[in-house]
């Protein structure tokens, strides 16, 4: 079993670090943030990830915490890189924590350097470089690239469709896929280069599928067309597949905004402009507004109205707001000058001007439309007699299609989905042609 140091106490890091010491591994993890690692020790889970705790509480005498880079890599095999790489202003990722622990490796360093952070392609050439100009030529470097999603990472990591491989020497290669022993996946090897693009590309292929349905999404609406069936269609075909086909009001997280962005710079930077990506991206800023319209369409102008925002985090089962709907939602009502509430069952976001509702029925009494964002599993309770009589307006968009619009406007609320058939029922009473007064 080896000795492996994890730079990085995040979500990638932390999560890297549980399932190596799951698998018998002997694991550090450091981080630059006291307050983290003091709550690591005292068995404290600082992120919302399932599973995660379980796991660290399992593997306690295999795994430890520490603030000091000579204890972490005192002894270590392995050196797991897994610290952020938020874009720069110019969209570029910024790579300078991935340079601080280059520059923080002891003058005696022998381990193999392992990138877990998504990089610019080139990153590892230049990693190289950097490290022989140092003398410490004995230390490897190897690109292994992560896939594990937020909510379902625990699992990803020891259940992967695949573990990728880029080394500059096959001995390295092989010392890194061994750490894998005993998850059973294929083992994709390659060069350093092309290893950092598969990340890359694996993100932009996802977000591109998404906003590529999110633009069918908007035909539908517009042609009386279903997207659910559509997706379903079409994801029957083994050509195409049945994942990353949910339409919904966009994609945001840690990870897709950045990544695609990187990519996009990434080409620019390398002569190239990537028409592709450039659409994919501006579908998804513009998906995220649609919500506006579909309100503005029921209730006329939002100043003085309240809506509900129902869901906050990125996605379910996570409390990570990076780059959630939410916030441009957020910010987009109140500009509007709508009074803007938010319930969510674990993120509890500081949102300048938004009230946040300990629960559902708070959240929406009094409230003039409901916004599904996020598609928790409690919201499919949320219609009911109850909530529609705490209700001002019984109108709910449904941002991820999470409800069924038949027993929802059952129940007698007016509904919008994104891409799904409206029907004659959603036209609220207020936003109709008035009543003509009659005279007695
Ligand atoms: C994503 C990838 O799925 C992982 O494979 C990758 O490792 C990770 O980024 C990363 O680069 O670190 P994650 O950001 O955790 O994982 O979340 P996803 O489940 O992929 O969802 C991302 C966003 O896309 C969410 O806002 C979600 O609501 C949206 N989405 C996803 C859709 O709108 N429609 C879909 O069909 C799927």
């Amino acid at each position: 079993m080896a000795r492996i140091a994890i730079f990085g106490a995040g979500y990638v890091g932390l999560v890297t670090g549980a399932c190596f010491a799951d698998l018998g591994h002997e694991v550090v993890v450091r981080d630059v943030l006291p307050e983290r690692i003091q709550r690591l020790r005292a068995g404290e889970v600082p992120i919302y990830e399932p599973g995660l705790g379980e796991v660290l509480e399992r593997c306690r005498d295999r795994i430890s915490f520490t603030l000091d880079v000579g204890e972490a890599v005192a002894g270590a095999d392995f050196l797991y890189v897994a610290v952020g790489t938020p874009p720069t202003y110019a969209g570029d990722a910024d790579l300078s924590a991935v340079w601080t622990v280059v520059d923080e490796l002891p003058g005696d360093a022998r381990m193999t350097i392992v990138m877990k952070s998504t990089v610019p392609v080139g990153t590892g050439e230049k990693v190289r470089a950097a490290l022989d100009a140092r003398g410490l030529e004995a230390v490897g470097y190897v690109s292994n690239p992560e896939f594990t999603a937020e909510g379902t990472a625990v699992r990803d990591f020891m259940n992967p469709d695949r573990i990728v491989i880029g080394a500059f020497d096959e001995e390295d290669g092989d010392a890194v896929e061994a750490l894998h022993g005993g998850i059973d996946a294929p083992v994709v090897r390659a060069d350093v280069n092309s290893a950092e693009m598969i990340k890359l590309t694996a993100n932009a292929f996802l977000v591109t599928r998404i906003s590529f349905i999110n633009e069918i999404a908007n035909v539908c609406e517009l042609v009386d067309a279903d997207v659910e069936r559509v997706a379903e269609g079409i994801g029957l075909d083994h050509r195409l597949g049945p994942h990353f086909l949910r339409a919904g009001i966009g994609w945001g997280g840690s990870c897709f905004p950045k990544d695609s962005l990187a990519l996009k710079q990434l080409a620019a930077n390398s002569g190239y402009h990537f028409h592709l990506m450039n659409a994919v991206i501006e579908v998804n800023e513009l998906q995220k507004r649609r919500v506006l319209q579909k309100l503005q369409r029921h209730l006329g102008g939002l100043r003085g109205k309240s809506i509900a925002l129902l869901g906050l985090s990125f996605k379910p089962h996570t409390d990570d707001m990076r780059e959630a709907p939410s916030l441009v939602l957020a910010s987009r009502l109140l500009a509007e000058g709508a009074e803007v509430r938010g319930w969510d069952p674990v993120a509890r976001p500081d949102l300048q001007g938004v009230t946040l509702s300990a629960t559902l029925l708070e959240a929406v009494t009094g409230a003039d439309a409901a916004v599904i964002v996020t598609e928790w599993p409690q919201l499919l309770e949320f219609p009911s007699e109850e909530t529609r009589r705490a209700m001002r307006h019984p109108l709910i968009v449904d941002g991820r299609n999470l409800l069924d619009p038949d027993a929802v406007r059952a129940l007698g609320f007016a509904y919008e989905g994104t891409g799904r058939r409206i029907s004659a029922t959603d036209v609220l009473p207020e936003a109709a042609e008035p009543e003509l007064e009659t005279s007695e």
